[in-house]
């Protein structure tokens, strides 16, 4: 990974936003929301940083959002704007990316039938976070036509620009499986259209919430990628220490502290050692850390909120970016839809329509033929 990223860099000058040369990169994430430090850690920063070595398209996949919140989906719309927000806050560029919502590529529903038709149902039972979430979110009816069919409406997202590169989470390479799957079944019926999607896997940190379980907006352990300094010096006080440590004078063992996995991500060496050095040997408390914590986070999270304020201080211009960036994508999006029409023989042009023709017309004089 680390030869293929520096590979890359070295040639970033050669290539330029828009180059054809340049492979495709690809990834959404649902807008239900505001993000976490889980996910800029687990994703948005990696996106960052492909950037400048991939032609890359990021969505907010608001049709995703309604497999689970179809019957109120009042908070759709606001939460794809708060995220929208979140994600170019955290570093994406709507100069060097193509930003875009799913909904304003209607090309996506098409792409999505013709998949559709395609798809084996138990391709779709199969798929390990089918069940689990039925059963999971049970307080949700989920056995609709669209949850059933998310995978494929996600293969849809990612054929659509036929993209190379699908950077996910290892849990995620099961989902990426389906849709390569997906493609080779339709590049075999109807020739080469797509290439075969390959996850792009970056080593990802895992990133605990305030309790050490998975940091998660279900579990009301996050840390927000843009809470105010005060709402992250609450949190950090509410963080999970030692279990064994229950007095200051008690040395700590920063491999099972919580707050040290913080440190690891986002704190200096030189700070991380003294850390360290000074929980073990008793010389700070936990209360302290956290206070030490707090305050490195908020610094590293300053210029997200800075970014993020100049963002909505101007909501007309954030849905510009994005209006413009759909338009972008439904370019590449228009293509591919031609592509797939036309191997599928779907082409209902002039020309295609007379060569069709022709060829019938051949068939009817060879079969009434001289005998
Ligand atoms: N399923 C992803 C999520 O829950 C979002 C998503 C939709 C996606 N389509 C995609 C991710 C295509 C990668 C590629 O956040």
């Amino acid at each position: 990974m680390s030869s293929e990223v520096q590979r890359s860099e070295t040639q970033s000058s050669a290539t330029q936003p828009g180059d054809k040369r340049r492979q495709i990169v690809l990834s959404g994430i649902r807008p239900t929301g505001r993000l976490h430090l889980g996910n800029y850690f687990g994703a948005l920063k990696n996106w960052a940083e492909l950037q400048d070595r991939y032609d890359c398209h990021y969505f907010l996949a608001d049709w995703h959002a309604l497999t689970t919140d179809y019957a109120d989906t009042s908070e759709v719309a606001p939460n794809t704007l708060d995220v929208a927000a979140d994600m170019i806050a955290g570093g994406l560029d709507p100069a060097r990316s193509v930003i875009f919502v799913q909904s304003m590529v209607p090309e996506h529903s098409e792409l999505f039938l013709i998949l559709s038709m395609l798809t084996p149902l138990g391709w779709l039972e199969r798929v390990p976070t089918y069940k689990d979430q039925i059963k999971q979110l049970e307080n949700k009816d989920l056995s609709t036509f669209g949850f059933l069919g998310y995978p494929v409406l996600q293969t849809a997202d990612i054929l659509m620009y036929r993209a190379h590169y699908v950077p996910v989470g290892e849990d995620q390479v099961a989902h990426l499986e389906i849709s390569r799957e997906i493609c080779r079944r339709f590049n075999s019926f109807y020739g080469e259209v797509f290439p075969e999607p390959q996850p792009l896997l970056t080593p990802t940190p895992k990133v605990p919430g305030l309790d050490g379980r998975k940091m998660s907006k279900s579990y009301g352990n996050a840390i927000n990628l843009t809470d105010t300094p005060d709402e992250i010096r609450k949190k950090c006080m509410q963080m999970f220490t030692d279990p064994q440590r229950l007095r200051k004078s008690d040395p700590g063992r920063p491999e099972v502290c919580n707050l040290f996995r913080f440190h690891e991500l986002v704190s200096t060496p030189e700070l991380r050692e003294r850390v360290d050095r000074e929980c073990r040997g008793a010389v700070i408390g936990c209360v302290e850390d956290k206070r030490l914590l707090a305050q490195v986070l908020i610094d590293y999270t300053e210029p997200f909120r800075r970014r993020r304020e100049e963002l909505l201080r101007d909501p007309d211009t954030l849905r510009d970016v994005l209006v413009e960036g759909s338009k972008k994508a439904r370019e590449r999006a228009a293509e591919t839809l031609e592509l797939a029409r036309a191997a599928m023989k779907l082409d209902y042009s002039q020309s295609a329509l007379r060569r069709q023709w022709q060829s019938r017309v051949a068939a009817l004089a060879g079969s009434v033929g001289p005998a």
